[in-house]
């Protein structure tokens, strides 16, 4: 046989490997939380997207939801608006709320929304202020007052549902208060809440590291399956530390929403979310109970 024809017959299997995940998720809702530096690059978006949209077409439901990266800083340092911290924490001042707030639902979820919609599919872009869709109280930790950082109170699942048949959401991680205030909400864990009030079947966490490896600076030992149980072990132990202890967290609260599985996606990987859902071993790490 010809090297060429040897390589279709490898592409076949490829489908063939795809099938039965294709059918298992058909119908399921999957939140996809995508931010930070998975969103530097043009081609590694646009890669992202054709995954989503890809999704979609075979009939997931995805639910895409998005933080900010990089860009909400260029656009703060850009009109002179400086960082400010409390006891560590950064302060998120009504000044700069604004600029979250534009930047992400204004800049961000409209770029998101024009490049899913010339691939073939339909999105719509929402934050959580629309129809009460995360609804969200001022957050004090140990009583520090940060500004404009929400908790999250409840979300609007129904708005969701009556959406994903046709359509894909693209929601902000913005909430508002009672009183209609805009408030920033960690993109991680409203993907989290989203997931667990719309009965998602998995979270994909797309960020730029493979998964969760089990010696923190040697990427030959990513771990590719790990319950919420050997987690915790491994935080116990001091193997997962530092900036990856909110990530893991925000899988194990995602867990206890009731989701069933959450993983963690290198979404600088070209195409990588097709390659987690659709073969067996997968490309990242998957969280289950
Ligand atoms: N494609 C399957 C799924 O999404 C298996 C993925 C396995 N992934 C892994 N990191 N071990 O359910």
């Amino acid at each position: 046989m010809t090297q060429n024809m040897n390589e279709m017959i490898e592409r076949a299997k490829t489908l063939v490997e795809a099938l039965p995940y294709i059918s298992a998720f058909s119908g399921k809702t999957i939140v996809i939380k995508y931010g930070g530096n998975a969103m530097n690059d043009e081609n590694t978006v646009r890669t992202i997207m054709q995954d989503v949209a890809a999704l979609k077409i075979v009939g997931v439901k995805p639910i895409l939801v998005h933080g900010g990266g990089p860009e909400i800083n260029s656009m703060l340092s850009r009109v002179h608006i400086e960082p400010q911290f409390s006891g560590g924490l950064r302060v998120t001042d009504e000044k700069t709320m604004e600029i979250v707030q534009m930047v992400l639902a204004g800049k961000i979820n409209k770029n998101v929304v024009s490049l899913l919609n010339t691939l073939g599919v339909k999105a719509v872009g929402l934050c959580g202020k629309d129809a009460g869709l995360i609804k969200v109280k001022k957050y004090s930790p140990n009583g520090t007052d940060i500004g404009y950082v929400g908790e999250i109170v409840s979300i609007n699942e129904k708005l969701l549902e009556a959406l994903t048949g046709d359509y894909i959401p693209v929601i902000s991680s913005i909430g508002a208060d009672e009183a209609g205030v805009s408030y920033n909400v960690n993109a991680d864990t409203a993907a989290g809440a989203i997931g667990g009030a719309v009965g998602a079947e998995k979270l994909i966490f797309l960020t730029d590291i493979d998964g969760i490896r089990s010696k923190e600076n040697d990427p030959t030992t990513l771990i590719s399956r790990i319950s919420v149980g050997e987690i915790e072990d491994m935080i116990e132990s001091g193997a997962i530390k530092g900036g990856m202890i909110p990530k893991v967290r925000g899988c194990i609260d995602a867990i206890r929403h009731g989701i069933k599985s959450v993983q963690i996606v290198n979404g600088t990987i070209p195409h990588s979310i097709l390659l987690e859902l659709f073969t067996d071993s997968g490309v990242g790490t998957m969280v289950t109970a």
